[in-house]
């Protein structure tokens, strides 16, 4: 086995690392299946929110009282929301529970200390605004960069993975009166049901940013290697490398 290649720019000591998968069985696993999943909470949250297209704070809200937002969507009772329930309770389920055993994994195996957690040299403002500006000019990783994350990619996963799923699965529980009528405290810290709800889908749209502008990145760093890597655990890069 080689113990060095050569990148032009970049000399990587031990090929042995572009020999090993560049994402577990496991990530990709869960990944897609939290992919699927989550399409189908998004369209059925479409759905439920085309039944009262508007948003409250507080405990209570509807036709009549104030509201934080309207939306400009009609009002469809007896719409897509009938089937909507069912899909996105469905979905939800296999969201968490993929979610779930992915951040196990990621705790025991410590993928996330070793691949999302910046490393000491990404602190600082420097090797952050230098990713966003090769973003920004539309530059493509270099090979050796494609091996990991860069720092960007790690924090937002990381947001994505321990903050916002956290909470729009915690406002959705808070919107379960039969989880609620157990355990209140969960919908009291928001200050009432229709609070949790304008938090979820506030929640909710940013994961839905989060999706477009995750894709856009895919596509702007190399759409079939990314995804060949993503799905196959090997990126046709990794393979060539290793002299
Ligand atoms: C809501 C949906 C999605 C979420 C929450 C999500 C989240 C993530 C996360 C957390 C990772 C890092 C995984 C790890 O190493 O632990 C990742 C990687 C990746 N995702 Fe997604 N993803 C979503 C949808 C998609 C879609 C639709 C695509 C492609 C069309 C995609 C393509 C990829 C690829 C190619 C990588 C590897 C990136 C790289 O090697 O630089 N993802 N995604």
């Amino acid at each position: 086995m080689a113990q060095s290649a050569y990148l032009p720019g970049v000399t990587i000591q031990n090929a042995d690392v572009l020999d090993s998968p560049r994402h577990s069985a496991v990530v990709r696993v869960t990944h897609w299946i939290h992919t699927l999943s989550f399409f189908g909470l998004a369209v059925s949250g479409f759905g439920i929110l085309l039944a009262h297209p508007r948003l409250y704070w507080g405990e209570t809200g509807g036709v009549g009282t104030p509201s934080v937002l309207d939306l400009p969507l009609p009002f469809m009772l007896g719409g897509p929301s009938s089937w909507g329930r069912s899909l996105h309770f469905l979905s939800a389920w296999v969201c968490v529970l993929t979610g779930l055993f992915y951040v196990l994994f990621g705790l025991f195996t410590r993928h996330f200390w070793k691949n999302l957690v910046p490393r000491k040299t990404d602190f600082g403002w420097k090797p952050i605004m230098q990713v966003i500006s090769n973003h920004m000019r539309l530059m493509r990783p270099t090979e050796a960069e494609s091996q990991s994350y860069n720092v960007v990619q790690r924090l937002t996963y990381l947001a994505v993975v321990f903050v916002l799923f956290p909470l729009v699965i915690w406002t959705g529980l808070a919107m379960s009166p039969a989880i609620t009528s157990v355990f209140p405290a969960i919908v009291i810290i928001f200050g009432g049901q229709q609070s949790a709800r304008t938090i979820h889908f506030f929640a909710a749209n940013f994961l839905v940013l989060f999706l477009i502008v995750h894709v856009a990145m895919v596509c702007l760093a190399g759409f079939k290697n990314r995804m060949r890597a993503m799905i196959t655990g090997h990126s046709a890069a990794g393979k060539d490398l290793l002299l």
